[in-house]
Formats: C-alpha cells, sequence, structure tokens
C-alpha cells in the first residue's frame, strides 16, 4: 500500500507539530508548513531519529499565495494527492474594534484563514480527482460565540468556520471530506506569542478544561480516520454547544457579561 501522506500547517508548534508527530510515528508522509524553519528541520530530524514516517519541511507564510501554490504543486509532483490536509496554522492577539486597524485586521487574516484556503485551494483539484481525502480545519469556540475584545480574532475564526461550510456543502457526495475541529483551552504556546488574550477569555471559556496538544491531536488524527462535520473536544464544550443550540442568546449575553469589560 502507499504511503499515506498528510499535508500540516502550523507544524513548528502546538496543535500543528504535534498532530505532525503523531501521524509519522503512524507512518505517515508529513509535509510539515511553517515559517521557522529551524523548528520545521528540529520536527524532521526528531521523526527521522525514531523512524518514524518521512517529515518533508516545507518553510512558508501561509498567506503568500503563490509560496504555497508551488509548494503544493512540489509535493503534488514529488509525492502524489495528500489523504489529509490538518490546518492548523494560526495567530491573533485579542484586541477591541477600536484597537483593531486595518493592517492589523489583515494580519489577523492570515492566519488561520488565508493560510487554510491557500492550501485547501493547492490540493483541492487532485483531491477531488482522486475522489477521497479529509481537510480538517482547527477552529474555535470563538466562531460560533464571540467573546469581548477579540474582534480580528473572532473573525478570522468565522472566515475559517466560512471555509469549511463551503467545504462541506461543495464536496458532498465527492468523497473529499471538510471536518471543523473546535477546542477550548490548549496548553501550547499560542498564549505566549499572543500575549494578553486567555485572561480576558470569558469565564463560560475557562470552565472548559484545558487539554495539552498532543490530546488535541489524538482528536484530530482520530478525525482523519473517522470524519465528522464538526468536532468539539473536550466534553465540556460539548455541554456548552448543547446550550448554545437550545438557548443562543443566552450563551452570548453569559460570554459578554463574565468576559472582558471596558475600562471607563
Ligand atoms: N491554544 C489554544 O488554546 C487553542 C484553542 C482552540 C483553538 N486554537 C487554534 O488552533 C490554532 C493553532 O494554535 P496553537 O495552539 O497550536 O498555537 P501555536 O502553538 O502558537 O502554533 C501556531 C502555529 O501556526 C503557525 N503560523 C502562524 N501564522 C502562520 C502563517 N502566516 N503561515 C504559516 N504558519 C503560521 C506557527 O508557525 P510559524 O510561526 O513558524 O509560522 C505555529 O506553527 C490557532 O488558530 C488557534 O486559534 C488554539
Amino acid at each position: 500500500m502507499a504511503q499515506q501522506l498528510a499535508v500540516v500547517t502550523g507544524a513548528s508548534s502546538g496543535i500543528g507539530r504535534a498532530t505532525a508527530v503523531q501521524l509519522a510515528a503512524r507512518g505517515w508522509r508529513v509535509v510539515a508548513v511553517a515559517r521557522r524553519r529551524d523548528r520545521l528541520e528540529q520536527l524532521a530530524a526528531q521523526a527521522a531519529a525514531v523512524g518514524a514516517g518521512e517529515v518533508v519541511v516545507e518553510a512558508l507564510d501561509g498567506a503568500d499565495a503563490e509560496a504555497v501554490a508551488a509548494m503544493a504543486a512540489r509535493v503534488q509532483e514529488r509525492y502524489g494527492t495528500p489523504g489529509a490536509i490538518v490546518n492548523s496554522a494560526g495567530a491573533g492577539v485579542w484586541r477591541w474594534p477600536e484597537e483593531t486597524p486595518p493592517a492589523l485586521m489583515e494580519e489577523l487574516l492570515d492566519a488561520p484563514f488565508r493560510s487554510a484556503y491557500h492550501v485547501s485551494y493547492g490540493f483541492l483539484d487532485s483531491m477531488l480527482a482522486a475522489g477521497s481525502g479529509v481537510i480538517v480545519h482547527v477552529g474555535s469556540p470563538a466562531s460560533f460565540v464571540v467573546w469581548p475584545s477579540s474582534t480580528g480574532y473572532s473573525i478570522s475564526r468565522w472566515a475559517l468556520r466560512g471555509l469549511h461550510e463551503s467545504l462541506l456543502q461543495d464536496l458532498h457526495g465527492t468523497g473529499v471530506h471538510s471536518c471543523h475541529v473546535l477546542f477550548g483551552e490548549v496548553t501550547s504556546e499560542y498564549f505566549e506569542v499572543n500575549p494578553d488574550s486567555w485572561e480576558h477569555a470569558p469565564w463560560l471559556g475557562k470552565l472548559i478544561p484545558s487539554i495539552t496538544p498532543s490530546e488535541a491531536a489524538e482528536g484530530i488524527v482520530r478525525t482523519l480516520s473517522r470524519p465528522r462535520a464538526l468536532v468539539l473536544h473536550p466534553r465540556v464544550l460539548r455541554l456548552q454547544f448543547g446550550l448554545f443550540r437550545v438557548a443562543p442568546g443566552l450563551v452570548r449575553t453569559l460570554a459578554r457579561a463574565t468576559g472582558r469589560q471596558r475600562s471607563t
């Protein structure tokens, strides 16, 4: 059987890195995408040292459409069509709208949204021709319930959710699946890279027990073998979504009332 191929973005850190490690450990060839080459090379060396599946380094900015298109062409020529894409590249500080000038908004849209769009687009033709494959988008509960002072962060996650919902409709019956995987807090470097964020999360979000990047990656790997449109992890998040489905206004109010308040 041909070696399975996965493209994982955000592979230099956190959820993406842990997913790349777990897929390589299962024998997948993993194309690891992120901007920091040194970290990706470290990951590739680690996989080679333990005799896991090969990790192919692709150091690039997911927001750069041309660089992503060139990467997709290279990967398909050398290794064929991926069976999985995991869009885990993401960044973004939490700010009030009046603290979010257009240049910052553009930056916040770069990842996850632009990166996920460019990478998915780059492989869609060949996945459609193969009639199989899973595209996982690593999203946030903020793509359903926005919390105060997270304008650009939330808009980028809503855009990612929009990409997923569009693919869900348009790929129906093609054999290619789109999955939106949401977590509560994950103990990655995210909040070091994007300081002044988690401390402003609403109390509702802080009720969700945190999980490690490895636990998040396990959820993603499970989703690749059993694709579902929406995956919520951990269980408390599922309970909160249940409440959101029956009383969306109440959950929005709770998020607002228990989140960051404007200083007067
Ligand atoms: N941590 C949490 O609590 C949590 C919870 C729910 C959802 N999420 C979402 O999950 C995603 C991943 O978060 P994480 O916790 O794994 O964060 P992380 O540890 O900070 O990792 C983010 C990854 O994204 C990459 N990245 C950022 N911008 C990029 C760009 N323009 N092009 C290519 N790669 C880019 C970073 O690599 P380089 O800097 O090397 O490019 C890094 O590998 C985010 O969208 C986040 O919102 C996180």
